[in-house]
């Protein structure tokens, strides 16, 4: 059942090119520049018209909420909230016409997620859903959604869902700007970038043996701290996320630029520091970052572009992952990450698929 792997985490990483190509198959076409929703076709003009579109979510399904805030916002332009579900139902939230609520959940199956639906719903607000898990309640319970198709994850840390979400995500971000905020040669781009994803996440995955090398190093620590920027903040929380709850080291994501605001006082020799740090819109900004973290002694690890050798001098280690339009670097850049988390945790002899204290779905509020 593990297909030949030790562990559902495992497999469920390395599966990532298939997940993603069954959550695209039928629906991203790029040899006619076409990306079809089947299950948001009735309501894509009210989510393309929509003021506003705020997406609730809890644990890593929050994290690649935050991705699509950022896909949301660049490609279509409508205003993107992003709430801890669990907060969200407890505000009182302010609702209004033509807002749209869009819930993200891999089991359906979270209590304060669905307590965010019906909270929409009691306000007369339409409420879509992204779920994995077919008839879920609350794919059950939206007024329309997509699946993500990337087949059952068994291990409690979230991986390929993670991945199969920000990609459906992309494709609904891309859907709602077709012909108004992008050109027809825009769109058709981005398409054929989303369609090369699967491959360039396996040639990512083919660093696996030199990440478990230097999980071996870092093993010990017992502090890391992991920044990225754009498209990749919500990366650098989700790669905290997966070291903390199966290795039970402490970890925190930040965006790159906080780091002076605070957590630098917290960097010496014992602290590694992981760093996204890919040749986009933010790269200059974020190598200042790591000279200063480098000029305190922390030990950074960086994830760069294929051919960049600018942070050999500068780092520890230097991960490097295929270029991609940037919008669709969080797919690359996740998977070092859940791969380092995986390897120390084993490592450290945790059980990496049964965390202690975790439970696959949390259906209590
Ligand atoms: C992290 C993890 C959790 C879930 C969260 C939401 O690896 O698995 O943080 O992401 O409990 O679960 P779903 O997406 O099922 O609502």
């Amino acid at each position: 059942e593990k297909g030949g792997y030790e562990h559902f985490m495992q497999k469920e990483i390395m599966e990532q090119p298939t997940a993603l190509e069954d959550a695209m198959r039928g629906r991203v076409l790029p040899d006619d520049n076409k990306i079809v929703l089947g299950g948001l076709h009735d309501v894509m003009d009210d989510l393309r018209d929509a003021d506003r579109v705020i997406i609730a979510a809890c644990g890593t399904s929050w994290h690649s909420a935050l991705v699509g805030e950022y896909l949301i916002e660049h490609f279509a332009r409508t205003p993107v909230e992003v709430e801890y579900a669990s907060e969200f139902r407890y505000r009182n939230p302010i609702l209004r016409d033509g807002d749209v609520v869009l819930v993200i959940s891999q089991s359906g199956e979270t209590a304060d997620t669905l307590a965010a639906v019906r909270e929409a719903q009691r306000q007369g607000v339409m409420c879509l859903g992204i779920c994995n898990v077919v008839g879920s309640t609350i794919a059950r319970e939206t007024d329309a959604g997509v699946y993500l198709h990337a087949g059952p994850e068994i291990g409690v840390a979230s991986t390929k869902a993670f991945t199969a979400q920000v990609i459906v995500l992309a494709m609904i971000a891309l859907k709602m700007a077709e012909d108004r905020t992008l050109s027809h040669a825009e769109f058709a781009d981005a398409v054929h970038a989303l369609a090369s994803i699967p491959d360039k996440v396996r040639t990512t995955l083919e660093m696996d043996g030199q990440i478990e090398k230097m999980a071996n190093i870092y093993r010990y620590s017992s502090n890391f701290l992991y920044l990225g920027r754009g498209f990749n903040f919500p990366v650098a929380l989700e790669g905290a996320l997966k070291l903390k709850e199966i290795s039970y080291i402490h970890a925190e994501g930040y965006p790159a630029a906080e780091m002076k605001h605070g957590p630098i006082a917290l960097i010496d020799r014992f602290m590694p520091v992981v760093f996204i740090a890919l040749k986009d819109s933010t790269y200059d900004k974020v190598v200042s970052n790591i000279e200063e973290v480098a000029a305190r002694d922390g030990s950074v690890i960086a994830i760069t572009d294929e051919g960049n050798g600018e942070l050999d001098e500068l780092c520890e280690y230097v991960l490097r992952i295929p270029q991609t339009q940037e919008f669709l670097s969080p797919l690359l850049a996740v998977v070092p990450l859940q791969l380092l988390s995986y390897h120390i945790a084993v490592m450290r002899g945790c059980d990496v698929d049964q965390p202690r204290n975790l439970a696959k779905s949390v259906t209590v509020e």
